[in-house]
């Protein structure tokens, strides 16, 4: 399947752009064909409305629309979607045809606090169900992730991760069967 994954922060050493290579790998072991969006293809222009989109919202548009499902591994900031990330969501809702109405999205969320991001993605939710896109009710979200994220993104707290593999596995059978 082709999906897409966006997410982390704007800064180099993000844990959530981390974790997004994590699971970009995941996929990618699962034979799943994968366009990963971060950093510099995030930074887009503030959406105005009748400002022509950026070559970076151009091409977020053109992968969603051959994607299948979508990973979003957002940073959680004042318990909400940090400003690129939002932004970004509302370039890609007025360009036609809009990307979202029935797109499976699988949310994710590392933070060094103890809820690992998971206030920031019931915004998430709110937004993408105004969109129409469809978020699996589970998530993979990494609490005290400055701590429990190894090198390469994977988490190190045992529980944490066995729900990859699981969650991972929950989302394609949902993109599987929506997409048939
Ligand atoms: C403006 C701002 C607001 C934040 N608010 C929250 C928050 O509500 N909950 C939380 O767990 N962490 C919060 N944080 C801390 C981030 O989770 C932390 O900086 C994290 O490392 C950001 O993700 P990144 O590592 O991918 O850049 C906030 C950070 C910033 C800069």
């Amino acid at each position: 399947m082709r999906l897409v994954l966006m997410g982390g922060s704007l800064r180099a050493a993000s844990l959530n752009g981390k974790l997004l290579h994590h699971l970009a790998g995941e996929l990618e072991a699962r034979g799943h064909q994968v366009s990963a969006f971060t950093r510099e293809a995030l930074r887009l222009p503030w959406y105005e409305e009748g400002a022509v989109p950026s070559s970076e919202a151009l091409a977020l548009h053109a992968a969603l629309r051959e994607a299948q499902g979508l990973v979003i591994v957002s940073p959680e900031y004042n318990a909400g979607i940090p400003g690129h990330l939002k932004n970004a969501v509302d370039w890609l809702s007025t360009m036609k045809p809009s990307p979202w109405p029935g797109l499976p999205v699988l949310l994710c969320a590392a933070s060094p606090g103890a809820f690992g991001g998971a206030r920031g993605l019931m915004a998430w939710r709110a937004t993408l169900a105004n969109m129409g896109a469809l978020a699996l009710p589970e998530a993979i979200t990494v609490p005290h992730a400055d701590q429990q994220l190894d090198p390469n993104g994977a988490p190190t707290e045992a529980r944490t991760a066995a729900t990859v593999p699981k969650v991972l596995d929950g989302f394609l059978s949902l993109v599987a069967r929506l997409r048939l």
